[in-house]
Formats: structure tokens, sequence, C-alpha cells
């Protein structure tokens, strides 16, 4: 928790200095004085939204509800989860020698909410009884069993825009689009961001390729991620984050 605390200082720090570097020392007065105008700028969000310190970015607070999309044409039989939380290769190079998820740094608190009701969703919520952690270690010890499969980490369940079988209502894209819907700890995610990847059965060793994040597009992409990640999708928490399984196509939006 310290550590975490640390790093969202530091976080804020170099951003404030980068705002900075980018005003001239000498101050410079009238119409066409840039100073005047970065100046007003970068201090009228903190003077209107709040009376308290100053933050450059909102950090989103406590349990928010988050959406995980990953689009992939699947075959019948196949089945999606994930594994994520805190970035482990740069946020938190501690958890790369953690061992299980209720104890990793890395971990973020979540519970995975109904999607529907009917044979459809069996699986998606055979697999989400237990799953407490977003997490790098697959099944958590008491996870469910949908039959006698076991989970590969927190479940996703496949949905259509369309009538019939795996509608959904939040699905507004099209077949084909792997979902999971979160109740998530923001306070326990990177500044807000975490890591997502994906993991299909039957196909090669599970997981998806490691992919290179391209800028996302949505109402949400306002803000960049305070990391990038070479191997792993960043999701925003409290968001709708929709994602192309195995390549770097992003789309954040905020819930309506
Ligand atoms: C998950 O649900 C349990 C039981 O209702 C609750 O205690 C916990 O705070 C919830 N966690 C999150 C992240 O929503």
């Amino acid at each position: 928790m310290l550590l975490h605390l640390l790093l969202m200082a530091n976080v804020g720090w170099l951003v404030l200095v980068a705002g900075q570097n980018e005003v001239p020392t000498v101050p410079c007065y009238g119409p066409d004085c840039l100073v005047t105008e970065l100046t007003t700028e970068i201090t009228t969000p903190t003077t209107t939204e709040s009376t308290t310190t100053p933050t450059t970015t909102p950090l989103p607070a406590g349990i928010r509800r988050t959406l995980v999309v990953i689009y992939k044409a699947t075959t019948v039989g196949q089945d999606m989860f994930i594994q994520g939380g805190v970035n482990k290769e740069t946020i938190r190079p501690s958890c790369a020698s953690d061992v299980n998820a209720a104890t990793s740094d890395c971990s973020i608190s979540i519970n995975a909410t109904s999607l529907g009701t009917g044979s459809h969703w069996a699986k998606y919520d055979a697999w989400r009884v237990g799953d407490t952690k977003l997490d790098w270690f697959g099944a958590q010890p008491g996870q469910g069993y949908y039959q006698t499969f076991g989970a590969f980490g927190t479940p996703l369940a496949w949905t259509t825009n369309e009538p019939g079988d795996g509608y959904q209502q939040l699905n507004t894209w099209g077949p084909n689009h792997w979902m999971v819907d979160l109740q998530m700890n923001c306070d326990e995610t990177a500044n807000g961001w975490f890591d997502v990847k994906a993991y299909l059965t039957q196909f090669g060793n599970g997981f998806e390729p490691d992919i290179q994040q391209s800028s996302c597009t949505g109402s949400g992409a306002d803000v960049l991620p305070p990391y990038s990640s070479n191997k792993n999708h960043v999701a925003r928490c409290g968001y709708i984050n929709r994602f192309n399984f195995g390549s770097g196509g992003c789309e954040i939006t905020e819930f309506q």
C-alpha cells in the first residue's frame, strides 16, 4: 500500500514537472503572453472541481463498475478468461515472484456480476463464483467449476447485440464480443489502470500473443494510461474497455 501511494505521488509529480517545463521561467504579461494562457488553463479545473489538494487527473475512487470486452471470433467449445491486475513489468516488479492471488500486491479485488439469465450464461455463472481477484495466477482456490471444468482466470461470456442466445444490452458492436461485468476496487489499481491478458481454451498455450496497445478511441481515452505495456492490454477502472484478442486496438468509453 505504501509503495502504491508513493507511486501515485510520483506520477503526479512527473506530470507537474513536465507541465512546468513547457512554461517559460520569465513571467510576461499582456494579451499575447503564453504564460498567462497556460497558467489559466492548468489551474482552472482545480479551482472549479475541488477545494482540497490540486490534482492533475481525477482518480477513480473505491469500487466501480468496470467492463472488459474482448473481440474474438471463436468456435463452439472454446472459452475465454482474463488474467491481469497491476502491471508487473514496470509498475510493480516486486509482484513477479508472487505465487498466489490472495497475497499478491498486483491482485485487484473484484466481483463478476450477472450478464443474463438462462443456459447461455451457465459457464460464466459457474466460474465467477469465488473469483474474488483479477490476478496473474489462473483459478483461485475455491473458485467455481462448470461440470468438471475449472477456470483459467476470471471468466468472460460470449455476447452479441443480436436477439437470441448471448444477447447483452451493453454490447453495441456485434457477435463475438466476450464480456465480463466487474465490480472492481479502483483503489488497488495503478492510478486507475490495470493490465489484461486473455486466455482462450483450445488455443495454443492459451494466452493471446503479446501486444503493443495503440492509442484508444472513445470518451474514456481522454487521458493516457500512466504507463505502457509491451505485453498486455491496459484497461481503465470504472469504464467500458473493449479490446481485440491478440492485437492493440482499443476503445474506452464511459458508462451511460
Ligand atoms: C464483493 O462482494 C463481497 C460480498 O458481497 C463484498 O464483501 C466485497 O466488498 C465485494 N468486492 C468488490 C470489489 O466489489
